[in-house]
């Protein structure tokens, strides 16, 4: 079947590390764990934001993520350093599989969306800059619900916006919480594990397939 296929954006086609290289000219060794926190912390808040009715856009959630992880670490940064790095965030790199990975599952028909957090301006201008914009039939966000990722409203937004049903889409995303999410809703899932020190959720959820990169998904889907 030509699934409809519905891609998490933060973490999965684009990578967030990218934010790395800048943080270390700016505050050296402690780079990492301001890096870690700052992106648990930017999910942390999205989350809680969820759970008390209070949306944001997801970029607030990730600015007062930075200040906190500044904070945490007593780290002094400018506020021209913090907008610099807020605007890195919005032309971070996708990762090396994804284009590839994209171009074989089109070329095979089935119809792909960025589906995100992110607001749908943030997501478009990623993928326009990431150079993948148009491998995409479109950018789904989760603004247009007013919450976030793993609210099973999102995964029900999806399918209504897209036309498609849980029985005929996948999430593709590297969260496990966001697999997690989508498997529990009822979609099938595929969990994607660049980095054989993931772990995912022991909950007794489980992904329909686990991938290492989107180049694995293709050959995956035939079995479905
Ligand atoms: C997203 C975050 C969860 O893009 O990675 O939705």
């Amino acid at each position: 079947m030509k699934y409809t296929l519905a891609f998490d954006v933060y973490g999965t086609l684009i990578n967030t590390s990218g934010v790395f290289n800048s943080l270390e000219k700016m505050i050296g060794d402690k780079a990492k764990l301001v890096m870690d926190t700052w992106r648990n912390k930017q999910l942390e808040y999205s989350f809680r934001r969820g759970l008390m009715n209070k949306f944001v856009d997801f970029s607030v959630c990730t600015k007062n993520a930075l200040e906190f992880s500044c904070q945490t670490f007593k780290v002094n940064l400018s506020d021209a350093q913090k907008e610099a790095l807020m605007n890195e965030y919005k032309v971070l790199p996708a990762f090396a599989d994804v284009k590839e990975g994209l171009q074989t599952l089109k070329n095979e028909g089935y119809k792909l969306y960025a589906f995100s957090n992110g607001s749908a301006n943030a997501v478009s201008n990623l993928l326009i800059n990431a150079e993948i914009i148009g491998l995409f039939d479109g950018v789904v966000s989760v603004e247009e619900v007013k919450v976030f990722k793993p609210s099973p409203l999102v995964y029900e937004h999806f399918n209504k916006k897209t036309g498609s049903t849980k029985e005929t889409s996948w999430l593709i995303s590297s969260n496990p919480f966001d697999v997690v999410g989508a498997t529990s809703f009822g979609m099938r899932t595929a969990w994607v594990k660049r980095s054989s020190e993931s772990i995912f959720d022991s909950w007794g959820i489980e992904p329909t397939e686990i991938i290492s990169g989107l180049t694995e998904l293709s050959s995956k889907l035939e079995n479905y």
